[in-house]
């Protein structure tokens, strides 16, 4: 007898129909665990996610390090981040807990979870962040001006200086450029540990371990990051200085009770914006500039709203303006950074046929979602006007998650992308030095254009 098809055998063993209609027990379909394809999918996950989807339909199930259910379609994306707060678990790997700490929002669930992030979130959004903008600009210009007019310049390295610089003042408040050196250099030592391949392995495998040398040149530099962060809690607490970041609102900030958050909680949650901030607004800032020069008629169009404004605008009024927002949101739809928002299941779940057990880790992707040919028309193509010309719903536009764990940096990043795109090409000109169609690449856990995008400054902008 001829063997069935792998992928078709597979399922079929796995499934049992427990009604004539359409629950179904176990996982959707999806491609086996293969090597090559754990390899092709962390290479670059967006091509293959689509595959995916296209292959076994759009819910489907992934083999990777881990075993997830996956899906793109609206409708399911919808059900995943309206459901209740108790419908989900904490994700309770060693690796992301050895960066991220054991006190913070993620690894919270249900209502502590809602509770935490109540007190949290105002805190990075509304009008505390209208005060940001003027420092986001200055950090903007520091990065971005002192190059020669012919230089090349790869975007990625002041785009690094711009978010570190912006995330250092707004959020950690670190008011002085003696504070952000300390501060730079304490947060490059601890990046450089958890993103060192063998820190990575060894968190991928489960290890978990203090005294495996990787983790503990890691904890060393964690403890350094915590003493300074210590210190710009004390600071906060006794003169107000920094009365504009985000750690010396939410030191003052009380939950209903009448009880603040305690230092390990709030020192977790800073390391989690730090983390979770920095290079998601560093890749976003090398896509929106390579895309404006890549298509001159939208850079045109951009510069002709800003025009009227001036380099020296309101950082507000620019935050209003109509093109530059679609600009943004173009950015963040064609090369969402973070490509599936990932939640495991605390409660039992029907998703589309599938009745899914506690404990199944399920994601909705961003990256098939902001491709579905319904919702985005040509979705390869960069075309901001399709965000003056319909309003997407939140479960049809995922570049900062949704419900209960939604990136609480929304409003703050896509502020700061509107003003240093604004700042940086109201005062410069630069021709793109890519030809051809930008690869992608992994880097610190997430995908950056390969290059880092690389643009000639031809002059100032008169
Ligand atoms: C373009 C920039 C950014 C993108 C694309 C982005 C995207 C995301 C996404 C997709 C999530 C997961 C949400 C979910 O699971 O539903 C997330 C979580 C998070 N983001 Fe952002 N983010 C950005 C910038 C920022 C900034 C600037 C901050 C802080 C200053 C920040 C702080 C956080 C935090 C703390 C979490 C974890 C929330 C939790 O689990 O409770 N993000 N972000």
């Amino acid at each position: 007898m001829r063997p069935r098809k792998r992928a078709e055998s597979h399922v079929h063993a796995k499934l049992s129909i427990v009604t004539a209609t359409t629950i179904v027990r176990g996982l959707p379909p999806g491609p086996p665990f293969q090597l090559l394809q754990m390899v092709r999918y962390l290479r670059d996950p967006y091509v293959t996610l689509r595959g995916f989807a296209r292959r076994y339909g759009n819910l489907f199930t992934v083999r990777t390090a881990r075993v997830c259910v996956m899906t793109g379609r609206p409708d399911l994306v919808k059900q995943i981040i309206t459901a209740p707060v108790d419908q989900y678990g904490a994700i309770h790997e060693p690796g992301p807990a050895r960066v991220l700490g054991l006190y913070g929002t993620t690894r919270m669930a249900g209502r502590p979870l809602r509770r935490d992030r109540r007190l949290l979130v105002p805190h990075f959004q509304g009008e505390a962040l209208n005060a940001l903008g003027g420092m986001i600009r200055e950090a903007a210009i520091e990065a971005f001006e002192g190059f020669e007019p012919g230089a090349t310049i790869v975007v990625r390295e002041p785009a690094i200086a711009v978010a570190l610089d912006v995330i250092l003042r707004a959020v950690f408040g670190a008011d002085t450029p003696q504070r952000r050196q300390e501060f730079r250099t304490a947060v490059r030592a601890f990046s450089k540990g958890f993103g060192s391949p063998a820190f990575l392995l060894l968190a991928a495998m489960k290890f978990d371990n203090d005294n495996l040398p990787p983790f503990r040149r890691f904890g060393v530099a964690r403890r350094r990051l915590e003493e300074l962060l210590q210190d710009a809690m004390q600071r906060a607490r006794t003169d107000g200085v920094d009365s504009h970041s985000v750690l010396r609102r939410v030191v003052a900030a009380r939950y209903d009770d009448g009880t603040p958050m305690t230092d390990g909680a709030i020192r977790d949650n800073m390391i989690t914006a730090l983390i979770a901030g920095h290079e998601t607004s560093v890749v976003s800032l090398c896509w929106g500039l390579y895309w404006l020069h890549r298509e001159p008629r939208y850079l045109q169009t951009l510069l002709d709203e800003l025009a009227p404004l001036g380099p020296d605008a309101d950082p507000m009024a620019w935050g209003r303006l109509p093109f530059l927002d679609a600009v943004v949101k173009e950015t963040l739809r064609l090369w969402p950074v973070v490509t599936d928002i990932n939640r495991v299941l605390a409660q039992p779940m029907q998703l589309g046929e599938y009745e899914l057990p506690p404990g199944t880790n399920i994601a909705a992707s961003s990256a098939i979602l902001h491709y579905d040919p319904d919702l985005y028309p040509d979705g390869e193509t960069f075309r901001p006007e399709r965000f003056l010309e319909r309003r997407f719903g939140p479960h049809e536009y995922l570049p900062f998650g949704g419900g209960e764990r939604m990136c609480p940096g929304s409003h703050f990043s896509v502020y700061e992308l509107k003003i240093v795109l604004a700042t940086v090409l109201t005062r410069w000109r630069y021709t793109l030095l890519d030809e051809g169609t930008m690869k992608v690449k992994r880097m610190g856990g997430m995908m950056t254009p390969a290059t880092g995008v690389r643009l000639r400054l031809d002059g100032p902008r008169r």
